[in-house]
């Protein structure tokens, strides 16, 4: 059986190469919803909306797990989609735990999109594990619409990333939380206006580890032919240019791992 990733779009990418390294004989589908993309500027039950489509879309094709690689849909939509259905759904949120038990002195900005930023389980999330108020939250919408339209380093990029990053001292921070797989592909940019202080975090590592934990517990760990079928909203992407514009963000991927 297949593992279903799924995104608003392809920031689930980043998610999707990193477990396709950890799972190398699994099967998988990847499903970025590009009718609806961006999710994090519109109202959390559009997003809901969205979300039960999608899933009722990988259900039928007969999945052993659904990774929900996109933080604003597991804010708030994942609860209900585990009442709904009996599979394993395994969700992300902002790594700012990681973040602090990795220093724990210095502060931590967590970048995300507003819905994750301002939402309820962020807010959660934040009374349970800073203690000592060392997080700040910082809503970044706009790189979502530049990584769909694959503009990662442009000047835009950068003095959008400056202007918002301006206001805070970033010499006092250790850690730059990537709350949205779609910032991954923006390391390159950030790291020319972060101090060498400040290294990256993100959650895709942890998904990955729960995916194949959840995975061993049922017995469903599988060694298969290595298989990835994409989806934009229940499309089969199969045409050169559409896989070509996949591949393209496979690269740069490749090379921000590296970072
Ligand atoms: N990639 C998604 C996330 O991790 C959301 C991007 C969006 O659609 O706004 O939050």
């Amino acid at each position: 059986m297949k593992i279903a990733v799924f995104d608003s779009g392809i920031g689930g990418l980043s998610v999707l190469y990193e477990a396709h390294r950890a799972l190398p004989q699994e099967q998988f589908i990847f499903f970025a919803d590009e009718d609806h993309v961006p999710y994090g500027t519109q109202t959390p039950e559009a997003v809901q909306q969205h979300v039960a489509e999608a899933f009722d879309f990988l259900v039928q094709q007969d999945v052993k797990a659904i990774v929900v690689a996109c933080n604003t849909a597991t804010s708030v939509a994942v609860p209900a989609m585990r009442e709904r259905y009996d599979l394993p759904i395994i969700g992300m949120e902002p790594a700012a735990k990681l973040a602090l038990d990795e220093d724990g002195t210095h502060r931590v900005l967590v970048v995300a999109t507003p819905i994750t930023v301002h939402g309820k389980k962020m807010q959660l999330l934040i009374d349970k594990v800073d203690k000592d108020h060392l997080v700040d939250r910082l809503a970044l919408p706009r790189l979502v619409e530049f990584a769909e339209r694959q503009e990662f380093d442009s000047p835009a990029v950068r003095d959008y990333l400056a202007g918002e990053l301006a206001p805070y001292d970033l010499t006092q921070y250790s850690a730059l939380v990537l709350g949205c797989t779609h910032f991954n592909y923006f390391k390159p940019a950030f790291r020319h206006l972060l101090p060498e202080t400040m290294h990256f975090v993100d959650g895709n590592a942890g998904t990955v580890r729960e995916l194949r934990r959840q995975l061993a517990v049922r017995g469903q760990l599988e060694q298969l032919v290595p298989d990835v079928a994409y989806y934009y909203s229940g499309r089969r992407v199969s045409d050169a240019t559409g896989l070509a514009r996949i591949e393209h963000y496979l690269r740069q991927l490749a090379q921000v791992y590296s970072l």
